[in-house]
């Protein structure tokens, strides 16, 4: 199945689930989006009970843009934490344990509104940072530069590379408090950069994540302390561009 058809079967599947048993909650039409499929591997594709998947590299692997310290830290507390929280929030709910944390995410509003803000910071938590780490570049594996679908898209949507990291880097140094800045695919095939706070995904408005740059201070206080604007330049000089590619399809 391609990218498309799993989201908008992964989207009919949401909305024309029987709710029963389930709080009441007004439907609303999922935004189409114009895209290929997650990654076999992805954790959009997991369903309850969720699971921490290890570091892709070693936890110095990316210094000295992010020390190993903070990565250690980072994925095996912050990221462990919202598995958990989230594990524990749908314990109780297992009409849901049948969908994938991307239809979570993607059906935020159908879901009890008792659950509704774990799934948005837990869910989203786990779905954000788990695109994260593969998206830094372990040494000698960086990918310089956006090849193929993404570059086209690059080139009609922001003019250049340079443009895009830009966009992104005033995305990242704006973003007010904890949050994230996104590249994504807008349900309209197009490529945008977003601020989105806390751990908000871009799929809760039927936007696809290609690129994430975490500004919580988690991510960077020990090596860069008040200083977000270095670790975003040395963030965007890391990604793995195959790896984003591979997000778009
Ligand atoms: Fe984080």
């Amino acid at each position: 199945m391609d990218r498309r058809g799993f989201l908008q079967q992964g989207a009919g599947a949401v909305a024309g689930v029987a709710l029963s048993g389930l709080v009441a909650v007004p439907a609303r039409a999922l935004p189409a989006i114009e895209s290929g499929p997650f990654a076999p591997d992805a954790v959009l594709n997991q369903t309850y009970p969720f699971t921490l998947p290890p570091l892709p590299y070693a936890a110095n692997a990316v210094e000295p843009a992010v020390d190993a310290q903070t990565m250690g830290i980072h994925h095996d507390r912050h990221h462990a934490a919202y598995v958990t929280n989230l594990n524990n929030a749908l314990a109780s709910q297992s009409a849901l344990h049948q969908y994938t944390l991307g239809e979570l995410l993607m059906g935020l509003r159908r879901w009890p509104a008792a659950v509704q803000t774990a799934i948005r910071n837990n869910g989203g938590g786990h779905a954000n940072h788990a695109l994260f780490w593969n998206l830094l570049a372990p040494g000698a594996a960086s990918a310089a530069a956006p090849t193929g679908r993404l570059a086209e898209m690059i080139t009609r949507d922001f003019e250049s590379v340079a443009a895009l990291k830009a966009a992104m880097k005033t995305a990242a140094v704006g973003q007010f408090g904890s949050g994230w800045a996104w590249l994504v695919k807008t349900a309209t095939n197009r490529l945008a950069v977003r601020g989105l706070p806390n751990q908000d995904s871009p799929l809760l408005e039927g936007e696809l994540p290609i690129v994430g740059i975490d500004v919580w201070e988690h991510a960077y206080y020990l090596r860069y302390q008040n200083r977000r604007a270095d670790y975003v330049d040395a963030l965007l000089a890391r990604i793995n561009w195959d790896v984003a590619g591979a997000q778009v399809g």
